[in-house]
């Protein structure tokens, strides 16, 4: 297997170019299955999650083509709607098809997904949902049938957590069913504004864009669509830490600042000088001069709070500033499989229940270590820890990161790192 080695504790400088939103990425190569006709999706990153879910469509008769970050994608001719447990386990986000069969066809059968490390992920809310919708799912065998005896029906949609893929899935059995559907506690996240616009592009209509009640009138028919995936801003947020982690001068380029609302706030309060101009955001830390960071505290929210996919990240940083941090967990069960590996690069937390107490150590305080990525964030956090380290950081089970950061290795030698995949 691969593993990455870094050889830590170099200031970065120059400019990352942020890539499309994996998380948008997804549901919107998903939605392509409500209609046929070619689609074409623009600043599509290409990420082994991505190639799953390009997969996963191949297997139903889809057809795609990339030319750099343009796909083109054409489902006029879908021969099936059964996905397997061997691709659904690999990425959870597999269920995203489910919708768009639904509203299409009338039918799918999805596998389960199995937990994950960072919980146990069910999808109750996505089916109570299709239920809402006159649709009939049936749990056996640790798959997901589900059927609609005709068109679906427009209903009121409640979510007891406003849960990002359940929205989208709802939102994609919505457009052509018969009446209206209102989700009520809707997900506010970028990602699912981007579907939205998708969807509206591809002729749907759906009002409440970007709150937390979206109204859906079905309509009769779609039409294939041109759209353009959105700025990752995961990938912007954890650019953005790992300068203020390493010091030096960082330009994050084409993201979106105005999606990383509470990731600028807390950073700024820790002290990291930041300037935000159009789609760019600098970030200066010298080394040397730099004013001593301070630890904050931080409690993952759903959109627009601080996001759960960028708290293993900011705990990296924490570690390496003065004073004491308090990170809570709200969104995931068990989403502190980090803390284990950041321990071996010398950080001092204390974990009780989904609260993370961390000590500051400042920013010499990681020492290279041998660590081994267990999600794809928890992995961005030790790569995070290893270029701030005092020597050589070896991350084994790098796969992970291949899900979620594009060019990792060759964006970050771009800024200075001196970082090289090795295969063990
Ligand atoms: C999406 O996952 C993202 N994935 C996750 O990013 C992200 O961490 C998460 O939203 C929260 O922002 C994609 O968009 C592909 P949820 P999702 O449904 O939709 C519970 C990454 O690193 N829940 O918003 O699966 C759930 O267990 C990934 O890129 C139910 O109980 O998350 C969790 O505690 C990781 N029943 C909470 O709701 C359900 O039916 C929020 O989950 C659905 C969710």
């Amino acid at each position: 297997m691969d593993k990455l080695i870094i050889e830590g504790g170099r200031p970065l400088h120059g400019e990352v170019c942020i890539s499309g939103a994996k998380n948008a990425a997804l549901p919107i190569i998903a939605a392509t299955l409500l209609t046929g006709g070619e689609h074409v999706l623009t600043n599509v990153p290409d990420l082994r999650d991505t190639r799953t879910m390009l997969s996963l469509l191949a297997e139903m008769g889809v057809r795609h083509r990339r030319d750099g970050s343009t796909l083109s994608i054409d489902s006029s001719d879908i021969t099936e709607a059964e996905v397997s447990y061997d691709l659904v386990k690999t990425m959870r986000a597999s269920v995203l098809v489910l919708g768009p069969l639904l509203a299409r066809l009338g039918r799918a059968k999805v596998s389960l997904p199995g937990g994950c490390a960072i919980g146990a992920r069910p999808i109750n809310f996505h089916i109570s949902g299709f239920q809402r919708l006159g649709v009939t799912c049936r749990l056996e065998h640790g798959y997901v049938e589900a059927f609609a005896a005709g068109r679906l029906q427009g209903n009121s949609v409640y979510f007891d957590i406003p849960s990002v893929t359940g929205t989208e899935n709802i939102l994609m059995a919505a457009v052509l069913a018969e009446g209206d559907t209102i989700i009520k506690n809707a997900a506010r996240e970028p990602e699912v504004t981007n579907l939205v616009d998708t969807l509206t592009a591809m002729g749907a209509s759906i009002e409440g864009r970007g709150t937390a009640e979206l109204i859906v009138h079905g309509v009769d028919r779609l039409h294939p669509a041109s759209v353009a995936i959105i700025a990752d801003r995961i990938e912007a947020g954890t650019y953005l830490i790992a300068a203020a982690a390493t010091g030096g001068e960082v330009v994050v380029s084409g993201c979106r600042p105005d999606h990383l609302p509470a990731l600028l706030e807390k950073l700024a309060e820790v002290g990291v000088d930041i300037v935000t101009v159009d789609n760019h955001v600098t970030v200066r830390a010298d080394p040397i001069s730099r004013a001593r960071l301070k630890g904050v505290d931080i409690k993952t929210m759903p959109y627009p709070g601080y996001p759960t996919d960028l708290q293993a990240q900011i705990m990296s940083l924490m570690c390496l500033c003065d004073g004491m941090s308090v990170i809570k967990e709200t969104i995931f069960e068990n989403r502190f499989m980090h803390v284990a590996e950041l321990r071996r690069l010398g950080a001092d937390i204390r974990i009780e229940g989904n609260t993370a107490a961390v000590r500051g150590l400042g920013p010499g305080g990681f020492n290279g270590a041998r660590v081994m990525a267990t999600d794809l964030r928890a992995s961005s956090s030790l790569v995070i820890g290893g270029l701030a380290a005092a020597g050589r950081t070896e991350i084994s089970r790098i796969y992970h990161l291949e899900r979620g950061y594009e060019n990792l290795v060759e964006k970050l030698c771009a800024v200075g790192a001196r970082v090289w995949k090795e295969t063990d």
